[in-house]
């Protein structure tokens, strides 16, 4: 054997906690926005302060004419669907093949999801989109997996043939573009989740941006009620009435997460810049081994949220992914993962018994669930890596390259050790 692998006793290639992607990066310049927002306000009733800040940064950056805030990506995303005014018997057409979260507001408003299978990429598949319309689909909604954006250009031809609202789930895709414009500003709303493991990050909170003035003003009155609807929500709006109740939630996000986001987001297009480097690096090492498939993107820039490969058991010698991915952690390669909760969703108690649990909204079983094989595959035969941000990351990028180049070397020479 040429090197042994750490698995069976040899040298680790790198020592776990090296191996570590800390994310957020908690820098003096983030302890310091963080410091001088505690002493500022520490509550926004209205749009004002950092959040009309981080809020016309934001919207600007993508062009948009409003932004609006939230206390996670979970509330921006039901804000959407609100936004949209969703209601019983309305049918979304969403991937099966994404976080739950992008569809499990949706249930508040009793309208049904319609799942779709995904393309080789992890993606939602247009062609599955089409065949899934019927006279009840209001929206369409799609999350760029990982970072890597969707066919948007024949989803948004779709969507305005049949006069569908179109969302997107950017949560993965802070940043990233598709033709050369930023995912984000496709359909008619855009949410993203600003959690802890996000690439613009607050700890917890959303943002969702749109162009139009009704899922805004909606929006606000889902979340955001009294003051900030006061001021905003023009007279004319016919729900203008219930500005000081909203709908009656509140889902206001927190000032010092909004204070260290609009800091992170400062840096978006050079971490993008960097990822994209590491991605690109992770391609030429390991684009050569035939049981690996390298991430899939065409006519886009990714974000990199993530580096999903696919493994192809059939070409690995009888190794088994599982066994793989244990030999590249036992090289000290501790972030390897198998993702677990990002998984096919279809299946899932709350969208196949939504009557349980919201009986005022649904009066029956989910009966339109189908078998969606290539978002199984995609799922079974996923391995995660993290990719850096920062220049003085690149040590860390070689180390994972050779662990992989370890272990692969001996699925292609000496698999028999591993099966
Ligand atoms: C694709 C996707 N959608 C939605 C969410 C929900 O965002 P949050 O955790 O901020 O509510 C996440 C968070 O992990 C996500 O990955």
């Amino acid at each position: 054997m040429k090197y042994k692998l750490a698995l069976f006793g040899g040298q680790k290639t790198i020592l776990p906690e090296k191996a570590r992607f800390n994310w957020p990066v908690i820098t003096d310049e983030v302890e310091a926005v963080v410091m001088k927002q505690l002493h500022e306000s520490v509550s926004i009733y209205n749009r004002s302060g950092i959040f009309e800040e981080f809020e016309n940064n934001f919207a600007d950056y993508h062009g948009r004419k409003k932004g609006l805030l939230f206390n996670s990506g979970t509330s921006a995303i039901y804000s959407m669907f609100e936004g949209i005014g969703l209601g019983p018997g309305d049918e979304v057409i969403c991937p099966t093949y994404t976080l739950f979260a992008t569809v499990s507001p949706m249930m508040m408003t009793g309208a049904r999801p319609v799942f779709c299978d995904c393309r080789e990429d992890g993606n939602i598949n247009p062609d599955e989109i089409v065949k899934k319309i019927t006279a009840k689909t209001k929206a369409v909604i799609v999350t760029h997996m990982w970072g890597i954006p969707c066919q948007m250009d024949v989803i948004s031809e779709i969507c305005s043939q049949h006069k569908l609202a179109l969302l997107e789930d950017c949560s993965h895709a802070h940043g990233a573009s598709y033709q050369g414009r930023k995912v984000g500003t496709f359909g008619s709303a855009a949410a993203w989740s600003l959690q802890g493991q996000k690439i613009i990050s607050g700890g917890e909170g959303g943002i969702m941006l749109t162009d139009t003035d009704s899922i805004y003003n909606r929006a606000l009155l889902l979340g955001h009620y009294n003051k900030r609807c006061k001021q905003e929500i023009p007279e004319s709006f016919q729900l203008s009435g219930f500005s000081q109740t909203g709908f009656g939630q509140k889902f206001r996000a927190h000032p010092l997460a909004i204070a260290m986001a609009n800091q992170q987001f400062s840096h978006l297009d050079e971490w993008v810049c960097q990822k994209s480097q590491f991605a690109k690096q992770y391609i030429a090492e390991l684009g050569s081994c035939r049981f690996l498939t390298m991430p899939q993107f065409h006519d886009s820039q990714p974000s990199w949220y993530a580096f999903v490969m696919q493994y192809n058991e059939a070409s690995a010698n009888g190794v088994k992914i599982e066994k793989f991915v244990e030999a590249l952690q036992a090289e000290g390669l501790s972030e390897v993962d198998m993702p677990g909760s990002t998984c096919p969703i279809h299946n899932l108690p709350l969208f196949v018994a939504p009557e349980q649990v919201f009986p005022r909204l649904y009066e029956n079983k989910q009966t339109n669930i189908s078998d969606f094989p290539i978002a199984e595959k995609f799922y079974n035969l996923a391995i995660k890596i993290p990719v850096w941000a920062f220049p003085q990351d690149a040590e860390v990028v070689v180390a994972y390259i050779k662990g992989f180049q370890k272990v692969i070397s001996v699925v292609e020479n000496e698999p028999k050790t591993l099966t």
